[in-house]
Formats: C-alpha cells, sequence, structure tokens
C-alpha cells in the first residue's frame, strides 16, 4: 500500500472511532480464527449475546426493573444487548463514589479516560468538578459518609470520538438511570449539562436550566453546568459558584 491509502485506511479507522492504539503490535484476528481449534468457545467479547428483541426500551425497562442491588443493575446494564455503543467501548462505566451517599451527581456519558479507567469523571472535567465539589467539602471518598457523593453518567459507554448520545441511545438507557436513581436512593440529584437534563427532565437550555431546582422521581434536582464547558467558559465559573452555593445550602436544611 502507498502512504496515500494508509492514510486513507487510518482515517477511516479514526471515523469509526477507532482512535487509540491498545497494543504494540496488530492482532490479525482472522489468522487467530483460522488457527483456533473449531471445538473452543470463543472469548467472552466475541461470544454471541442472546437473540436481540424487537423492543429495547421494554427489554431495559423489564431488566432495570428486575435488578434489586446496584451490583444486580450493573450485571443487568453489561448483559443488555440493544445499545451498539458497548461494541466500541473498552469498558462499561458504571459508577464511583459512595453509594450510600445523599448526593447523587448524573453526568453524560465516558470520555477515553473514563473509558480506559471504568470510572466516570476522571479525565480533566472530572478532576475540575471534583475541585468544585471539595470547595464546599464534598468528595468521592471522605472519611465522613455526610461528606460523600456518588456519581454516575446517563450513558454507561463511551460515544465514538465523544460524540453526542443520541435520542435512541438515551431512551433506551433511561430505565437503568431511573433504576439507578431508585436503588441508590439519594436525598439529591445534580444533573450535569444538557444531556443528564434532557434524560431526566425531558429539557435541554442548561444555561437557563441551570442553578433552578427541580423534582426528578420525588427528589430535588439541581441542573449544573457541565465542568467541560466550563474548561472552555472560564466566566461562567460564577453561575457555577453560584450553584455549588445553593447545593451547600440545601444539603445543610437536612
Ligand atoms: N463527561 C461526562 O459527562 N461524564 C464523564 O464521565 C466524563 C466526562
Amino acid at each position: 500500500m502507498d502512504a496515500h491509502a494508509l492514510k486513507a485506511a487510518l482515517e477511516w479507522q479514526i471515523e469509526l472511532g477507532a482512535d487509540e492504539a491498545i497494543c504494540d503490535a496488530p492482532i490479525n484476528r482472522f489468522e487467530l480464527a483460522k488457527q483456533a481449534p473449531k471445538s473452543k468457545a470463543p472469548p467472552p467479547h466475541l461470544a454471541p449475546v442472546a437473540p436481540v428483541s424487537a423492543d429495547p426500551i421494554g427489554d431495559a425497562r423489564a431488566a432495570a426493573g428486575a435488578a434489586g442491588t446496584l451490583d444486580a443493575l450493573r450485571e443487568a446494564l453489561g448483559a443488555y444487548p440493544h445499545c451498539e455503543l458497548r461494541k466500541g467501548a473498552r469498558s462499561l462505566v458504571f459508577s464511583d463514589g459512595q453509594p450510600e451517599a445523599r448526593l447523587m451527581l448524573v453526568g453524560e456519558a465516558p470520555g477515553r479516560d473514563e473509558d480506559i479507567q471504568g470510572k466516570p469523571f476522571v479525565g480533566r472535567a472530572g478532576q475540575l468538578l471534583d475541585l468544585m465539589f471539595a470547595e464546599i467539602g464534598i468528595s468521592r471518598h471522605p472519611p465522613a459518609p455526610e461528606q460523600a457523593f456518588y456519581i454516575t453518567n446517563v450513558l454507561p459507554w463511551r460515544p465514538p470520538q465523544n460524540r453526542d448520545p443520541t435520542p435512541e441511545e438515551i431512551a433506551m438507557i433511561l430505565p437503568f438511570v431511573e433504576r439507578h436513581i431508585e436503588l441508590a436512593q439519594p436525598d439529591i440529584l445534580v444533573l450535569i449539562g444538557n444531556h443528564a437534563c434532557q434524560a431526566l427532565l425531558g429539557r435541554r437550555g442548561i444555561t437557563k436550566l441551570r442553578g433552578q431546582w427541580n423534582e426528578v422521581k420525588g427528589r430535588p434536582a439541581l441542573p449544573m453546568l457541565h465542568p467541560a464547558y466550563l474548561l472552555r467558559n472560564a466566566a461562567a465559573k460564577r453561575e457555577a459558584w453560584a450553584d455549588m452555593l445553593a447545593l451547600q445550602a440545601r444539603m445543610r436544611e437536612g
């Protein structure tokens, strides 16, 4: 192949979302398949999934509703066959922090760092988020449980090249997010950015929604600006700080 063909092949892979090198040398899976003894079971990530029904949302409701614990919910998500994002992601990013915390944060979707580490909000935006919450004395793993938060995302798999979640993806994963909230039973929710508001409030327009208390599943829910937005718009940190103070006051009310 000449250099132009190689460059085109590389660009094609990047467009499909294969934008990271994960081994030192390429693996020729066609050769591996030829060498493998016929009777050998395929590795888990290549194993055929159960037949897929035509009702992704109904299946999600049934699977999420049947989960009686957070561990069972994580397992149910791992077995959910309808969302194509799972095929391109390295990790199922479920949650971090303390599940018993009074405060639960819901973000958008894992990015590259989250996909690698298997935890939500661990990249640059997540580091800013941690600093913001530390300012009001709340963190993922504090010594005192009342100073903890619990954090998840609307989508558990990284969309290729961090594209926006589609309405179909949000609709099929929403029953899992709602069950996640029911099982964690937080007193207060924080919705981080537009996609969390779209999923849980059915509304967009975060610059207007932010700072206004809403209700989600019978709990007070505060929309806030996404820290990735704050990294690009430092002037908006003033509004974000006002929202952190409003949250702190609400938490002190008990
Ligand atoms: N942005 C999100 O919304 N969630 C993450 O986990 C990381 C970045």
